[in-house]
């Protein structure tokens, strides 16, 4: 095995099966560097991307017990995505349907697009050097951000589902935006995506500039996402996400496999017409760079393989920064 890991007292994935909700606490962001949060002492993006992390020291005399119930999510982070899916598998859990149901009497294909959003922009704040960032629900601070605008009404479109939730027992924006942004895909047509839940929020922003520009060229993507912990793979297939919204890839309301086989035509090369608006700069960007060519292509030809590694990235993606609550 490659990893070393030694486990925390309460937050590796993994060992994060929730019983309830009540005991959500809101800790300051300055905790985040005590013994309870995972950390990353490799500060090789390269390494964590293809799944070799180490985790902070044990602090309790939970260690041997933890270490064994846990022993089976020891692998490489893909593999401890798996361990943690196996968990939200088990999402028959009340807490989780319940976020599940409310999301969905609030979610139209229509918004689907915008809430998709929202993950990307919460939990792509992450990065793995300082560790910083990442799913913990500070987009709510962030919002007045040139990046997020746009992103109020999807935030307010949760918000409804929020309130019913939290009466009932309270749930962290994490969980909600990382819950709903899976409906997003789901009710679209993409593939069901099933979560684990548990996310504590940050008291406040994320610090800025994060995220990638869509000025970015190929390079400037893969290195923004591996510094995130996101291999060329994941990159190419978290941004089939855009074959939702208004970048013209197919029907804006179908999550499907057209982003990229919009993208192998080049409709922007034309000149003149619509078609020269297709796609951002940073989705045309990647056609261009020969690792991604040939995701693109794949994903292009087979769309299950697409939705499966999109289903895998996604998960990643809503648990990068995390801090669980403790059970
Ligand atoms: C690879 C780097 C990325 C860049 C530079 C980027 C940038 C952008 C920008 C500028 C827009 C607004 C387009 C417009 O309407 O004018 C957009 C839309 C969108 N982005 Fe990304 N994005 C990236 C990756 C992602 C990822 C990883 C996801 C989700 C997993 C995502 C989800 C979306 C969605 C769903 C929309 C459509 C929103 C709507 O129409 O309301 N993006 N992106």
């Amino acid at each position: 095995m490659t990893s070393i890991l030694s486990i925390s007292n309460h937050s590796l994935p993994g060992s994060t099966v929730i019983s309830s909700f009540s005991q959500i606490d809101f800790p300051a962001k300055s905790q985040r560097s005590s013994s309870s949060t995972p950390k990353f002492l490799s500060h090789k993006a390269d390494e964590f991307a293809a799944g070799h992390i180490a985790l902070s020291a044990p602090a309790s005399g939970r260690r041997g017990l933890l270490f064994i119930a846990t022993l089976p999510c020891l692998l490489p982070l893909t593999q401890i995505m798996d361990c943690h899916g196996a968990h939200a598998i088990e999402s028959g859990t009340k807490e989780y349907v319940l976020i599940k149901e409310e999301v969905r009497k609030v979610l139209s294909k229509g918004k689907a697009a915008g809430v998709l959003r929202l993950v990307f922009h919460d939990a792509g704040t992450f990065e793995m050097d300082d560790n910083t960032g990442g799913m913990n629900g500070s987009i709510v601070y962030e919002l007045d951000r040139p990046e997020n605008s746009g992103l109020k009404k999807s935030i307010k479109v949760l918000q409804k589902a929020k309130t019913q939730i939290d009466a009932i027992k309270p749930v962290s924006w994490a969980d909600m935006i990382a819950v709903a942004g899976a409906e997003a895909v789901a009710v679209c047509g993409g593939p069901k995506i099933q979560v684990s839940v548990g996310r504590l929020d940050s008291l406040e922003p994320d610090p800025e500039g994060k995220l990638p520009e869509e000025s970015f060229d190929a390079s400037g993507l893969k290195k923004c996402f591996l510094r995130k912990g996101f291999s060329t793979q994941e990159l190419v297939a978290l941004s089939g996400a855009h074959t939702l919204g208004s970048k013209g890839f197919g029907s804006p309301i179908s999550f499907d496999n057209s982003y990229y086989k919009v993208l192998l035509e080049k409709p922007w090369m034309s000149s003149g017409g619509m078609s020269s608006m297709i796609g951002l700069p940073s989705d045309h960007a990647l056609v261009e760079d020969d690792e991604c060519l040939r995701w693109i292509k794949k994903y292009a030809d087979n769309e299950n393989m697409f939705f499966e590694d999109f289903k895998n990235a996604y998960v990643k993606l809503v648990n990068t920064g995390v801090r669980w609550k403790s059970l």
